[in-house]
C-alpha cells in the first residue's frame, strides 16, 4: 500500500521558540517522521531511540561534515546509550561511484553489523544516497537515518526514499527505494554551508512553490532573502514547508508510477541536459543547473502559450533576486548547440517511448506533466535562447 496523505499542512510546532516540526511522510508501516528544527543533531540519540529496533548505528559522513558536525551527533549518540562507528568519505559527487560503494559496505561489514544494527546518514545529497543505498543493500536491508546538512538534501533528497550511485552510463542509474525511519533537519548545521549551495538549494524551495502551491511562492517572494540571509526562523518555515510538500507527493506517489512524483522533474530535464554538458561539476551546480532549467520551463511554457508571460518574468525575477543563474549566457558550455542538448534531455531517464517528456506551467503553482512536448520547438526554442 503507497497511498495515504501526509499531514503536511498540520506540520506542528513553532521554529520562532525553537519547537521542531514534524511533517509525516503518509506510506503507511514505511511512514516516518520529518523533523525540522534547530539544534537537532546535540539531540539525535533522543530522536533516534524511540524509532530504531537497536542501539547500534554507524555514522557515514564525508570530511567536511565530519570535521563541523560529526562530534555534536557522536556525543548525543553517546548521551542516549547507542554504540556507533563512522565511517568517512571523500567530499564530492564522485564518491557515489560502485568503488565508493564497496568501500563502505566493507567497512560497515568488518564493523560486524547486526540486522538492527542502524545506518546514519549525515550530510548532503551524496552521502545521503551513497548511505542509502549502501543501507539498502546491506544484511539485505537495514534502518536508515537521514540527518541532511545542506539545504537540498533538508528540502529534497532526504525525504522520499531514493537512493543510488552513479555510473559511467550515467547519474543515479544503480540504486532503490529505501525510506528511512526518520529525516533529523537540523537548520543549526546550515550556518556552516558554503553561500554557493545554500543559494543551490533554495532552487529546490523555489521549485515547490512553482508546482502547485503559489501562496509559498509569494512568501518567498517575501522571505526569501531572510532564508538565505541566515534567519533561522525564516529557514525552519521554508524547510517545513518544503517537505511537507515532498512527503505529501511522495505519499501520493511513492516509486514514481502514478505521475504525481514527475511533478518534482520541474526544470531538471533541462537541468541535467545542461549537467552534462558541464561535467556534473563545481562549474555548474545542479541546483544551479534547475534554477536555468526552471527557467527555461516557464519560457517555454509562456512561448507555447500555455503560461502567463508575466508568471514567467516573476520566476525569472526572483531566482535571479536569489543570486541564482537564468540565462544561458551566465555559464559556459563546451558547445552552444540546441541539438546536443536536445540529444541529452532524450537521453534523460524522463523519456517515454521515444517523446520527450517535460514539465511545463500553466502558471505559477500549475505544473502538469507534458507527456508529448514536440521536440522540434523544443529545440528552436533553445537555439534562440543559446543565442540571445
Ligand atoms: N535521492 C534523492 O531524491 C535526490 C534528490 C535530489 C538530489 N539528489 C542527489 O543529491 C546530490 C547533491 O546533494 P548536495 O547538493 O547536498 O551535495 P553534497 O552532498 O555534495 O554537498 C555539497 C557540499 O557541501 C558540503 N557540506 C555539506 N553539508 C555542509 C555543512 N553543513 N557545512 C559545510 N559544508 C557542508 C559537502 O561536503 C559538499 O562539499 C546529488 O548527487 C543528487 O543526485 C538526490
Ligand atoms: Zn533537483
Amino acid at each position: 500500500v503507497t497511498g495515504g496523505t501526509a499531514t503536511g499542512d498540520a506540520a506542528t510546532g513553532d521554529a520562532a521558540t525553537g519547537d521542531p516540526r514534524r511533517i509525516r511522510v503518509a506510506l503507511g508501516q514505511r511512514g516516518y517522521d520529518v523533523v525540522v528544527g534547530t539544534g537537532l543533531l546535540s539531540a539525535a540519540g533522543e530522536f533516534l531511540a524511540p524509532v530504531l529496533r537497536g542501539r547500534r548505528a554507524v555514522v557515514v559522513a564525508d570530511e567536511t561534515v565530519a570535521a563541523l558536525h560529526l562530534p555534536t551527533l557522536a556525543a548525543s549518540l553517546d548521551a542516549a546509550g547507542f554504540r556507533h562507528d563512522t565511517v568517512v568519505v571523500p567530499p564530492g559527487e564522485a564518491s557515489k561511484s560502485f568503488a565508493q560503494l564497496e568501500r563502505l559496505l566493507d567497512a560497515i561489514l568488518d564493523l560486524a553489523p547486526e540486522r538492527t544494527t542502524a545506518v546514519v546518514a549525515l550530510g548532503g545529497g551524496v552521502v545521503g544516497d551513497l548511505a542509502g543505498f549502501a543501507a539498502s543493500v546491506l544484511l539485505r536491508g537495514v534502518d536508515l537515518v537521514q540527518a541532511p546538512t545542506t539545504l537540498l538534501a533538508q528540502v529534497d533528497s532526504s525525504v522520499g526514499g531514493k537512493t543510488g550511485i552513479d555510473t559511467r552510463h550515467g547519474k543515479n542509474l544503480v540504486g532503490s527505494f529505501h525510506q528511512p525511519r526518520l529525516v533529523l533537519a537540523d537548520i543549526a548545521a546550515l550556518d556552516t554551508l558554503p553561500p554557493r549551495e545554500l543559494r543551490a538549494g533554495y532552487a529546490e524551495i523555489v521549485k515547490y512553490g512553482l508546482i502547485d502551491d503559489p501562496g509559498f511562492f509569494a512568501w518567498l517572494e517575501h522571505q526569501g532573502r531572510a532564508v538565505l540571509d541566515g534567519d533561522r526562523p525564516a529557514r525552519a518555515e521554508a524547510v517545513a514547508r518544503s517537505c511537507a510538500a515532498k512527503a505529501r507527493i511522495v505519499a501520493a506517489d511513492e516509486r514514481e508510477e502514478a505521475g504525481a512524483r514527475a511533478l518534482l522533474n520541474l526544470g531538471h530535464t533541462f537541468a541535467h541536459a545542461l549537467e552534462a554538458e558541464t561535467g556534473f561539476g563545481a562549474d555548474l551546480l545542479h541546483g544551479e543547473a534547475v534554477a536555468l532549467g526552471t527557467v527555461l520551463a516557464f519560457d517555454l511554457s509562456a512561448r507555447l502559450g500555455l503560461c502567463p508571460p508575466g508568471d514567467a518574468e516573476r520566476v525569472r525575477r526572483h531566482l535571479a533576486d536569489a543570486g541564482l543563474p537564468v540565462s544561458l549566457r551566465q555559464i559556459s558550455l563546451p558547445e552552444r548547440s540546441a541539438d546536443r542538448l536536445l540529444a541529452r534531455m532524450a537521453r534523460d531517464k524522463k523519456v517515454r517511448d521515444g517523446r520527450l517528456v517535460l514539465v511545463l506551467a500553466r502558471g505559477i503553482g500549475a505544473a502538469f506533466v507534458d507527456a508529448e512536448a514536440d521536440p522540434g520547438r523544443v529545440r528552436d526554442f533553445l537555439a534562440e535562447r543559446l543565442a540571445a
